[in-house]
């Protein structure tokens, strides 16, 4: 049993008070190597953002959860080096499945943990999301629980349709649970392909897909029900259309790509929205910047030349994030 305070982390109760008084929101970003890790703590420090490092149930499997943890601890190290005085990370569990699962991880040094029980029914969601409260709140270990269900697939999570989170539910659930946050569903989803096609209206000078805007009817009145509580976005990457671009130039094949515009992301983050989650977007970086690479340069074989250049576009990708959309730089 390692807590997490020991390890230099910290967890997302006066992070998320703060980000709701400023009018601003904190970067969820997931990560699953090394890279990617480097990136986030490098925009974190050099901005001065709070951050949430998340690991996925999918990260645990391709990175290994121990080695995972020890990353995290070594980020803190590493934000510290960058002159980050008192860096403020959270390692988080990103849709937590099972109460074992979250428990290991409040037990391995996280926190915070999600209880993700939004496909149960609604009674088993809260007696679930309870027990993991329960649990995680001895060690002071914070609790996001997820009521309303989001479209798309994400490998290993994934709904078939979107179902927005009932308001009336709302005071009942998070008094019931005793969660710390909640993941409501106002129409983001999962992946770089939230929307179809016949849900979008076209751009006419762009010629590009314009997604149906998220439901701020469903949000205010959420808000209106649990004034101040800290509410979570999941699925929340806006898939830039240049990465889609350079990769479909160089190879890849993404059709019709589209995910949720930055403006409705920063309108978002005024409100009592104080977390937003983004792991797509990151791989649309990573994945165009290694294409254009090989592309531009078919002699490199040492993985330096092409996941250097990555990095450095994720890093540019976080910092854009923080600064222009989330409003997190300068609060930590
Ligand atoms: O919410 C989903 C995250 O983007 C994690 O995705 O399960 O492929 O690691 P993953
Ligand atoms: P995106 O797929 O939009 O980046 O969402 C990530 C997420 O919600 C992680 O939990
Ligand atoms: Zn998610």
């Amino acid at each position: 049993m390692v807590n997490y305070k020991d390890l230099g982390l910290v967890n997302t109760r006066e992070m998320f008070a703060k980000a709701i008084n400023g009018g601003y929101a904190i970067p969820a970003f997931n990560f699953n190597n090394m890279e990617q890790l480097q990136a986030i703590v490098k925009a974190a420090a050099e901005t001065k953002s709070p951050v949430i490092l998340q690991v996925s149930s999918g990260a645990r499997k391709y990175a290994n959860q121990t080695l995972l943890r020890y990353m995290a601890e070594g980020a803190v190290q590493y934000a510290k080096e960058l002159g980050w005085e008192n860096p403020q990370i959270v390692l988080h569990l990103d849709h937590g499945n099972s109460f074992e699962l979250c428990k290991s991880c409040v037990d391995f040094g996280f926190s915070s943990v999600m209880i993700d029980g939004s496909a149960l029914p609604y009674e088993e969601n809260i007696a679930l999301t309870k027990q993991v409260v329960e649990y995680a709140h001895q060690f002071d270990v914070t609790v996001e629980a997820e009521l309303g269900v989001l479209a798309g697939v994400e490998d290993e999570v994934s709904a078939e349709e979107s179902h927005y989170t009932k308001p009336e539910e709302v005071i009942d659930f998070s008094t019931r649970t005793g969660c710390d946050s909640l993941a409501i569903s106002i129409g983001t989803s999962h992946g770089a392909y939230k929307f179809k096609p016949e849900q979008c209206t076209k751009d006419p000078v762009t010629g590009r897909l314009v997604p149906p805007p998220l439901a701020f009817d469903v949000l205010d009145a959420i808000m209106e029900k649990l004034p101040g509580f800290p509410i979570v976005l999941h699925g929340s990457s806006s898939v830039p259309q240049e990465y889609v671009d350079i990769i479909n130039a160089h190879g890849g094949n993404l059709p019709n790509a589209v995910g949720i515009p930055e403006e409705q992301l920063r309108k978002a983050a005024k409100s009592a929205v104080c977390k937003i989650n983004i792991d797509s977007d990151s791989r649309l970086a990573m994945t165009a910047a290694i294409r254009l690479t090989f592309d531009e340069h078919p002699e490199y074989f040492d993985p330096r030349k092409y996941l250097g250049p990555a990095r450095d576009e994720m890093e540019k990708l976080y910092k854009h994030k923080i600064v222009e959309v989330l409003g997190s730089d300068n609060k930590a």
